[in-house]
């Protein structure tokens, strides 16, 4: 047993069939305790987690920074209303907008920073009779019913229908069907800068711009869902900058306060006022410790030089897989921008992770056929060829497979 656990990871599996919703697929182990890239189970073994926290924890498990300003500020205030002003709330605010623009509202979650965008999106185009969402297949925004409206994977509607009206579907990449779709009631596209779920898809290199273009022209706002691309994720403090396209709305949440549940959206100048009081609220939205936890991951960023840390792993990365893709005919595409990972197989990729699993390291597979990895943004060398040589091990047995 590890010395964090009460019980094993069976216990605890009993307890969750008695008393949990089983609307997740589990891994049948019990996570008791993690320190950077590392967590162990209930049962002490160790795991070098290469998708923490979904993409959250991007300073991996129990960055000290953080815990110390998380301890730190639940002595003074954990929660309080947004019917008051927080230092917390300003200075993350300030933060983050000092890096990228405009203003910023808090929320929770990433559905929730992209529902509100879609608001603020209508609110601004309503004057002018302009509703209509423009999003692109294969994207995901979340599970709420705006959020999952937009994501355009209809293995996602099924049985939860009516959606929300007014939302028109494009293929990524294709300008022609964006522009067929816009009309006069089309007030905004939403588009991950990098589909994560989707596949780890990066847009060709003139999409994005091309995209701002057509909805600058036609009145429409453009909104880049960063909840996973934000944050550094991509190499730049946030996605956008990469392709220097800054869109009049940016969404975020995953790893925005290193793991403590927060979503934030931030909107131009010109967009900010059209949410006005009363339009909008979130309760726990900007609360004290999630603003702290935020701040500490800032902070952290800066001073461990996280964005140079993120383009060296990447190479590493990105010259690994493009060399076991010439080894292995299982390769279909490698698919790497800063810490997103995506391996393309032509078999189904899920009995990977697995494997991985149990040879002590943890990846994600998507879409039935891309392995894909979010590694903290503070992986070591080490952890990197660690977690590198695992993974290729288990790509060479699968493609001996018959
Ligand atoms: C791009 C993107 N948008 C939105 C979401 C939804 O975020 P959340 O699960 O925090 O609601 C996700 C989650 O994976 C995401 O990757």
């Amino acid at each position: 047993m590890h010395p964090a656990a009460k019980r094993s990871s069976q216990a605890t599996i009993d307890i969750f069939q008695k008393y949990v919703i089983p609307n997740y697929t589990r891994y049948p182990i019990s996570l008791v305790h993690g320190e950077g890239s590392y967590i162990w189970d209930a049962e002490g073994n160790r795991y070098l987690d290469l998708f923490p926290g979904w993409g959250c924890n991007i300073l991996g498990y129990a960055p000290p920074r953080l815990v110390k300003r998380i301890q730190e500020q639940v002595t003074h205030l954990i929660h309080v209303p947004n019917s008051w002003y927080t230092e917390a709330q300003g200075d993350f605010a300030e933060a983050l907008c000092s890096r990228s623009f405009g203003k910023a509202f808090f929320c929770n979650s990433g559905t929730e920073a992209n529902e509100g965008a879609i608001k603020l999106a209508r609110l601004h185009g309503h004057a002018k009779g302009r509703y209509k969402i423009i999003s692109f297949e294969n994207s995901f925004h979340g599970r709420t019913y705006a959020a999952v409206t937009a994501t355009a994977q209809p293995k996602y509607h099924e049985g939860i229908g009516p959606l929300l009206p007014g939302f028109n579907y494009a293929p990524l990449n294709d300008l022609d069907a964006v522009r067929k779709l816009v009309d006069k009631e089309t007030c905004a596209i939403i588009i991950e800068p990098v589909q994560g779920e989707g596949g780890v898809n990066i847009p060709d290199v003139n999409f994005l711009a091309a995209l701002k273009k057509i909805a600058h022209e036609n009145d429409m706002l453009l909104i880049f869902d960063e909840v996973q691309t934000g944050m550094a994720r991509l190499g730049t403090w946030f996605g956008y900058q990469q392709w220097h396209v800054q869109p009049d709305i940016l969404t975020m949440a995953k790893g925005l306060a290193g793991g403590v549940p927060c979503g934030a959206i931030i909107a131009t100048h010109e967009v900010a006022p059209s949410m006005k009081p009363g339009k909008h609220a979130s309760t726990f939205g900007g609360n004290p410790l999630a603003m702290a936890a935020g701040l500490a991951t800032v902070e952290t960023i800066i001073e461990d030089r996280i964005l140079e840390n993120v383009a060296t792993q990447s190479a590493r990365f990105l010259e690994h897989f493009l060399k076991l893709k010439q080894e292995l005919p299982i390769i279909k595409e490698v698919r790497v921008r800063g810490m997103m990972i995506g391996v393309d197989l032509n078999i189904p990729g899920t009995p990977a992770v697995a494997k991985c699993m149990q040879r002590g390291v943890l990846i994600n597979c998507t879409h039935e056929t891309v392995i894909r990895l979010l590694p903290a943004l503070n992986i070591t060398t080490a952890q990197v060829l660690e977690g590198i040589t695992v993974v290729s091990d288990v790509l060479r047995e699968m493609s001996k497979a018959p």
